[in-house]
């Protein structure tokens, strides 16, 4: 029986071995997904037992997308700096990126084009660089970006020289925000933007998924922007670390989003 992980800290709440226990039943293949809360100095062992056929594949998520890299016999993701999924190539243990995609799917999913598009990004953490990164491909005319604490702001600026970085309560004029941090996973929280400040029309866009509905995309539902959580990005990220494992690659239909809803 194969075996697959998913590595991070918290990582209860991870719907990965749901949707990829899914496929593996879907299409045959006998091998389990399951997830482990790990602490970093467990990462090590962790690829090792991928070295020796004990495990086949990983996803990495929270806080270790960056931190894994150097156990890696190879990185896919010299940009982003940020590996969610490792995989195996002529015994050769390699990580590569599958949120980019993910990101890039989940709005050509709603036909949302970024093209020429002022783009707000809140946040500095693991997933920032791989939004950054497709937005960037997708020919976004100016990427803002905020941050708590302006440091991680000023690292992702030394991967992306094009970032124009935004004291974090300040807002400028934008068509769609995004919010990369994790303040929206409990219920209570609250993003310190001023809504009176934004004119009508834009879009907002949380890359958490559970809840549904954070406060940052209610509110802005109220005022009547478009709004979108990260439900389908993660669906197609997972979609893609799938094919990097199998070779299949399953499709995102109903019954996927029956899954992942059904909390
Ligand atoms: P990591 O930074 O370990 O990759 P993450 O969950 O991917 O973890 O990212 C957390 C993001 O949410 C960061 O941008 C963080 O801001 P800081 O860099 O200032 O820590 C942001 N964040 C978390 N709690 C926050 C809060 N209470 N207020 C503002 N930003 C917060």
């Amino acid at each position: 029986m194969k075996r697959y992980l998913v590595i991070g800290n918290p990582i209860e709440h991870s719907l990965s071995p749901r949707l990829h226990n899914y496929w593996f039943k879907e299409n045959n293949i006998e091998a389990v997904y399951e997830k482990k809360q790990v602490k970093e100095t467990e990462i090590k062992e962790i690829i090792s037992e991928m070295k020796n056929g004990k495990i086949e594949g990983i996803n990495v998520t929270v806080p270790f997308k960056k931190s894994v890299i150097p156990f890696l016999d190879e990185s896919e993701s010299r940009t982003t700096q940020s590996v969610n999924t490792v995989y195996k190539k002529k015994n050769r243990i390699i990580g590569t990126n599958t949120d980019i995609l993910g990101f890039k799917y989940a709005l050509q999913h709603i036909k949302y084009s970024v093209k020429e598009k002022k783009i707000f990004i809140l946040g500095a953490g693991g997933v920032t660089s791989s939004i950054i990164f497709a937005l960037e491909q997708m020919q976004a005319s100016n990427i803002m970006l905020s941050n708590r604490t302006k440091e991680k702001a000023e690292n992702l600026k030394k991967l992306f020289p094009k970032l124009e970085l935004i004291k974090w309560g300040d807002i400028k004029n934008f068509d769609m925000i995004i919010n990369t941090t994790s303040l929206g996973l409990k219920e209570s929280d609250k993003i310190p933007i001023n809504y009176d400040y934004i004119g009508p029309g834009k879009f907002f866009y949380d890359v958490i998924y559970n809840p549904k509905k954070t406060n940052f995309l209610s509110e802005a539902e109220k005022l009547g922007h478009q709004i979108e959580n990260g439900q389908m990005m993660f669906a197609y990220q997972a979609q893609k670390a799938f094919e990097m494992w199998t070779g299949l690659l399953p499709p995102v239909n109903k019954k996927v989003i029956e899954l992942l809803d059904n909390d």
